[in-house]
């Protein structure tokens, strides 16, 4: 018998990923660039046993049994065993599954990328797979292949028609930019939402406008993106992030019918976020929205107190236990001049769920708490 476990990242990006040009393959229309988020705070874990006892493959997810044929497990699997030497021992052995997330799946926080990472990683251990695992971890879900480095990513969309040079790469680690600080708003709405694999694939189908960002936007984009990683410009990192964001919202509004992910505690949030920047002429914090209505906010640490007492003040919590998780800071009450500025804005308790407060992270890593028992169970079921 043979197990491992490994834990890996949530990512977000700050130029995003919409639209396929493959389906099956999960081949991006465009480049993206997203932060890898510790997880210490948001993770997921899985643990993959080969026996030669077992009958059959197994697969749980958050406590659940799944369907093992799912196509795109089916596809990682075929992958990673495609990449593996033939003379592995193992290779023929059925596997069981069991994978799960540190964090609520139910407040609609992107939870693809950090299992299907954690998937390939794992695997890719367990049949000594050598070389990049970016593009088996794509095949599971495109924002995947990012989670498979730490620190600052991008995914290249490549060129050919299979796919091999569609990989993840790290653009600058960790340490490069130690100071940086994310903020997961958690938005209180249970509003069921397009997928973002069905949403986007209506925008490609739907949207003028999406191949517009592709060909004319993007590419810049990144160019100048890149360059304020590179050189640790907070304030063009933010606008970029910011702009990015709002075209990818606009292009789901230009998609036939349209997808509407942000809702009105959304576009307060930003709405904040911009009157902060005002009040201090210049670009101190950012948002950014997936398909989902949470917004994730990057900011430098030095930030994180005075923008922290403006969301407390903005959206005040229904109860105060557990408003703020992740790493913690000292809570201090809104300044005068600032309370000036958002008082009309204030909001009635609850409009936010709670606040995950996290930072940039490593890649996916092997642990030693395995999910499965020796029978290949569950061992929380
Ligand atoms: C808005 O990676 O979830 O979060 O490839 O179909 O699984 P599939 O889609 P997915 O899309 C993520 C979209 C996004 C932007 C991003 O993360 O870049």
């Amino acid at each position: 018998m043979k197990t491992v476990t490994m834990v890996a990242p949530v990512n977000i990006a700050v130029i995003k990923y919409w639209g396929k040009r493959d389906e099956e393959l999960i081949l991006p229309i465009n480049d993206s660039i997203s932060g890898t988020l510790s997880t210490d705070f948001m993770c997921a874990k899985t643990t993959i046993q080969a026996s030669p006892q077992f009958k059959e493959n197994k697969f749980w997810l958050n406590g659940k049994e799944q369907n093992f044929d799912s196509p795109r497990l089916d596809s990682c699997l075929k992958e990673v065993k495609r990449r593996a030497s033939p003379s592995c021992p193992i290779l023929n052995w059925k596997i069981a599954i069991c994978s799960e997330n540190n964090f609520p799946t139910a407040a609609g926080l992107a939870s693809s990328a950090a299992g299907y990472a954690c998937l390939v990683a794992a695997l890719a251990k367990l049949y000594k797979i050598e070389g990049d695992i970016s593009s088996i971890a794509r095949r599971g879900s495109g924002s995947a292949c990012r989670s498979i480095y730490g620190g600052w990513v991008q995914w290249i969309k490549g060129d050919r028609p299979t796919g091999e040079d569609s990989i993840a790469i790290q653009l600058a680690p960790v340490a490069h930019w130690p100071e940086m600080r994310v903020l997961i708003l958690v938005v209180n709405d249970e509003r069921k939402k397009y997928s973002s694999t069905s949403g986007m694939k209506k925008s490609v189908e739907t949207s003028d406008l999406l191949k517009y960002r592709a060909s004319e936007c993007v590419p810049k984009r990144v160019e100048a993106m890149k360059e304020a990683i590179f050189r640790k410009d907070f304030e063009s990192f933010a606008k970029i992030t910011m702009e990015d964001s709002n075209q990818f919202h606009a292009i789901c509004l230009d998609t036939f019918p349209p997808c509407v992910y942000m809702n009105d505690t959304s576009h307060s949030i930003s709405d904040v976020v911009h009157t902060y920047n005002e009040c201090k002429s210049s670009n101190r914090v950012a948002y950014t929205f997936d398909a989902g209505p949470n917004a994730c906010i990057y900011l430098l640490e030095s930030e994180t107190e005075e923008f922290l007492s403006v969301i407390n003040y903005v959206f005040p919590p229904s109860s105060n236990t557990g408003y703020l998780k992740g790493l913690q800071v000292r809570q201090k009450p809104i300044n005068k001049e600032l309370e000036m500025m958002f008082q009309e804005k204030k909001h009635r308790p609850g409009a936010l769920k709670y606040i995950i407060h996290t930072k940039i992270g490593d890649g996916p890593r092997m642990v030693e708490d395995s999910l499965l028992n020796d029978a290949g169970l569950p061992k929380n079921l």
